[in-house]
């Protein structure tokens, strides 16, 4: 007879996980809906175990929470470990076990080599699960940790389908659907940063009723996942961060801590997203609750690129300030030498041939304007046409060979060298310090070669450094778009630029996946020009603003290139996002399906307010798609529903009753989410804005 395990459990509001502990191994046997609380979870692990196999090892071999080969376990194993340059085959077991109301710790011991590992679950107030592991080299020999994860999840089997979000410059998200079948799937990024591959974003659904998890490695570096269904049918996943091979050396007395992961289990995929919309609200941005407002931005890059003036600057901001723009930016091309990609990054001093009296007139007109100021900088960079490279070349990451192989023609900084991080930090809070800067656009665009996996650290602590000196001072996490989206780089900062790509059929797209984890208030979305540089398309202006307001809303064009009315558009949409984002950034959201393809929406409920988008991509198969059904409203609430004016033009002479939308439709929260609206969605590039309000049934 099977020995009794020990089990353990951490309850949230609406979720349980359970781990179960035998002489050799931990296993995880539960992560789903809260059970009542005397469930018998020895009876739980038993009824979740099968028999021996012909086949298998005589005993089975359970890999739980710390995978190893030892019994015969054909997967891969939580951590790869080196003595003297060769493998080792670990035989770690179980030492402690300790358990509160919120967390739960496990320590092995390997007896061979004295590698000890621990790791931690935590429940958050929020209902999401942290998970990281800690080793610590408790023997006699030096070692070389050559991989070691952030979070193991041996995943219950009705979770048999994965999402994936591979992407690329400007097609950031992509998302991407896998039946877990027998195998290995893995993911990783390389580059020194999140960057544009899979593998840090993941969910696991399976059909109805089955729940969804998602997980994500809180790391700004390389990741690396690895998600595998062995043969006796249970599917692992492994996150790491990818050690950097100088971090790896494991000289005896070292701990090594992983990236921290979460983990969160919700019902659906729209209660997952708030789970994580809730845990980047209250967690993890810094101070938001003293936020005030997110203020409509202009960013100078697509209006003007590198063709900077003082007058040109001036001109623009006149012209954003007359749409209702409250921040101007001034992106790339300000600093000393930089008239191009070609040069000039590193040195962080005002051009003089632009601005021969500094920033301090651009900045006082900006402020007379009533806007306040944001600035570019890409702190880690540096061109080969600089001061800073003729004054330090060797400050650059470079290998002895000599190759210095550059992409967007500039190298990288070695943040591991005093020196770097000195003037780094000297330069930025010059800036800081000189002029009256509300905002900085944090940017990082090119990828780390040779080799480079070091440098997350660095960036932590010179982000933690300026904004200790700085902290009213808001920052964006951007690089080449979404490039450097991770929670733990989030914490230092305000919001994160999704995606170069502001041609609003890409955003659509782009914003859906991001917002299945991150709030709207954080995700910087601009009205871009038509065409749209990237992708040459043209669209409506009413179409891009709508597709803005949906976000932290800017604009990114020239408005002196704009017709009238088109500005006017703009203008009324920018009205139109003052009035509704205090309930767009702090109300609970959801993604609305729509039957019919090509249409997108969402909906944000506040309380006694909600709004909601629909729009349509493509051109529809019949001459009215299906009606759009909200969600998230009060089912017994009665609800005023109007679209908000403007309109699309061709769409609005398809109102069967134009008069109705302007405050006299009273519907109730079970009507608007059962049947819905029919409204004209038949034609590319239509959007329509749906604003609701409570109201008392006479
Ligand atoms: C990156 C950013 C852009 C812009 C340019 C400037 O591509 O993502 O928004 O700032 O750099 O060079």
């Amino acid at each position: 007879m099977a020995e009794d395990p020990k089990t353990y459990r951490l309850d949230g509001k609406d979720v349980t996980v359970a781990f179960a502990a035998t002489a050799d191994a931990l296993d995880l046997i539960y992560i789903g809906a809260r059970l009542p609380d005397d469930e018998d979870l020895a009876g739980l692990s038993a009824a979740s175990r099968c028999g021996h196999h012909e086949n298998q090892p005589d005993v089975p071999p359970n890999a739980g929470l710390l995978p190893e080969t030892k019994a015969g376990y054909a997967g891969r194993p939580a951590a790869r470990v080196r003595k003297n340059g060769r493998l080792v085959d670990t035989d770690f077991r179980l030492r402690d076990l300790t358990a509160t109301s919120d967390s739960f710790t496990a320590v092995w011991a390997d007896h061979n080599i004295h590698l000890q590992v621990s790791v931690n679950w935590k429940l958050t107030p929020d209902d999401m699960l942290t998970c990281e592991y800690c080793f610590s080299n408790m023997g006699q020999h030096a070692l070389f940790l050559e991989s070691a994860p952030s979070l193991v999840l041996p995943l219950p089997s009705r979770f048999d389908r994965l999402t994936s979000f591979p992407g690329r410059w400007a097609r950031e998200m992509q998302e991407t659907h896998h039946d877990l079948g027998r195998g290995a799937i893995e993911m990783r990024s390389s580059g020194g940063k999140p960057g544009f591959d899979p593998g840090n974003w993941l969910l696991f659904s399976g059909g109805d009723n089955r729940g969804v998890i998602g997980c994500h490695i809180c790391w700004n570096g390389d990741h690396f996942s690895h998600v595998e269904k062995g043969q006796d049918g249970r599917t692992m996943l492994i996150m790491e961060s990818i050690l950097d091979a100088n971090d790896c050396d494991m000289p005896v007395g070292r701990e090594i801590r992983s990236a921290g992961a979460i983990v969160a289990y919700a019902r659906d995929q729209n209660c997952l997203t708030r789970k994580f919309h809730r845990h980047v609200r209250d967690e993890i941005l810094p101070r938001r609750a003293k936020w005030g407002p997110r203020k409509v931005h202009l960013n100078s890059w697509e209006a003007l690129v590198f063709d900077l003036s003082e007058q040109s600057l001036i001109a623009l901001a006149d012209q954003a300030a007359a749409l209702g723009v409250e921040r101007f930016v001034l992106d790339d091309g300000w600093f000393k030498g930089r008239r191009s990609p070609q040069s000039g990054l590193g040195d962080w001093t005002v051009d003089a041939d632009i601005f021969p009296e500094g920033l301090e007139a651009l900045i006082a007109h900006i402020k007379a304007l009533g806007m306040d100021f944001g600035l570019w900088i890409e702190p880690e960079m540096i061109s080969p046409d600089s001061d800073l490279y003729r004054n330090h070349p060797d400050w650059c990451i470079h290998d002895t060979s000599g190759y210095r192989p550059t992409q967007r023609h500039q190298l990288v900084l070695d943040l591991s060298r005093p020196e770097v991080m000195e003037y780094l930090t000297a330069s930025i809070n010059a800036l800081l310090d000189t002029y009256d800067i509300a905002y900085i656009k944090w940017d990082h665009n090119r990828r780390l070669f040779p080799s480079g996996t070091a440098q997350a650290n660095g960036y932590y602590a010179l982000l933690s450094a300026i904004t200790n000196a700085h902290p009213d001072v808001e920052i964006e996490n951007c690089s080449s778009g979404g490039g450097r989206v991770d929670l733990r780089s989030l914490g230092l900062a305000h919001r994160v630029w999704p995606s170069d790509n502001n041609d609003p059929i890409e955003r659509l797209r782009i914003n859906q996946s991001w917002t299945k984890f991150l709030p709207l208030e954080i995700l910087g979305n601009h009205v871009g020009p038509s065409p749209n540089p990237i992708t040459g398309r043209r669209t409506d202006a009413d179409f891009r603003a709508k597709v803005a307001i949906f976000g932290h809303m800017g604009l990114e064009a020239n408005p002196a290139e704009m017709t009238e009315v088109e500005r006017a558009i703009l203008a009324q949409h920018i009205d139109l996002y003052k009035q509704w984002r205090s309930a767009l950034h702090s109300g609970e959201f959801w993604q609305l399906d729509h039957g019919d393809k090509g249409i997108y929406g969402q909906i944000v409920v506040d309380g006694d307010k909600a709004i909601a988008f629909s729009a349509q991509t493509g051109f529809a198969q019949y001459f009215n798609v299906s009606p759009v059904r909200l969600k998230g409203l009060e089912p017994e609430a009665y609800y005023t529903v109007r679209l908000p004016k403007p309109w699309p033009t061709k769409a609005s002479q398809y109102l069967a009753d134009p008069d109705l939308w302007s405050g006299k439709l009273v519907l109730s929260g079970r009507a608007l989410m059962e049947q819905g609206l029919a409204l004209p969605l038949t034609h590319p590039e239509t959007a329509w804005i749906i604003t609701l309000e409570t109201k008392a049934k006479a």
